[in-house]
């Protein structure tokens, strides 16, 4: 039995052997606002390994937005190809509009291409295709539009799985309550 690691630092390992964008995409499940069972990709783009958080953008008017108002669990599911990992994360997301006037989410959208940053200019997604509309001005938004918004998700159960070492290798990390009510991160290895 391989000695107990530390979620983070195999994350931070994982993406390090996967350096293509390609391996920063998530699979985001959430309920939608009449709870069922909704999933879509999305590009993280920051993981913040001191917090255990990670951070994707999304549009405020999005459908997903609309269900995690009502329902602030998601569950993110990542898999990284160069070793065969999968992590889920589950968690809870915050939304970070102009609101709450966040450097990062300035940032965030600094480090945007054009074609990224058109997307937030044109109908709300989700919604019917107007008639003779031909997708979004090529000229990027002068000003942060109040849509862009951060997605952040926090975990609070990481379920990690790893098929390229024999045997397989599966732990399951919680947080919870620990000594002295202080909350922790307890980790137990799991039949793959
Ligand atoms: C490769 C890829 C990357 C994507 N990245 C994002 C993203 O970072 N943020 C986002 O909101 N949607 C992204 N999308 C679009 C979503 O998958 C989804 O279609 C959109 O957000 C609407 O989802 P919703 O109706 O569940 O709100 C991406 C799609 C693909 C195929």
């Amino acid at each position: 039995m391989p000695s107990t690691p530390d979620w983070p630092a195999l994350l931070s390992d994982a993406l390090a052997h996967n350096p293509h964008h390609s391996a920063r995409y998530i699979q985001l499940a959430t309920l939608s606002d009449s709870g069922d069972v909704t999933c879509r990709t999305l590009v993280c783009r920051r993981w913040l390994p001191d917090t255990g958080t990670l951070v994707a953008t999304t549009d405020l008017r999005s459908h997903k937005v609309r269900g995690l108002r009502r329902h602030e669990q998601a569950e993110a599911c990542w898999y990284l190809p160069a070793r065969s990992e999968q992590f889920r994360l589950r968690g809870t997301v915050t939304l970070t509009g102009a609101e709450q006037g966040s450097s990062l989410r300035e940032e965030i959208w600094e480090a945007l291409p054009d074609t990224g940053k058109v997307l937030f200019t044109g109908p709300a997604p989700g919604t019917p295709l107007p008639p003779g509309y031909h997708g979004p001005d090529s000229t990027p938004p002068a000003h942060l539009p109040d849509c862009f918004a951060l997605l952040t998700l926090q975990p609070v159960r990481v379920d990690y799985l790893n098929l390229s070492t024999s045997p397989h290798q599966r732990w399951l990390f919680e947080y919870h309550r620990g000594d002295a009510m202080r909350r922790q991160w307890h980790a137990r290895g799991l039949v793959p």
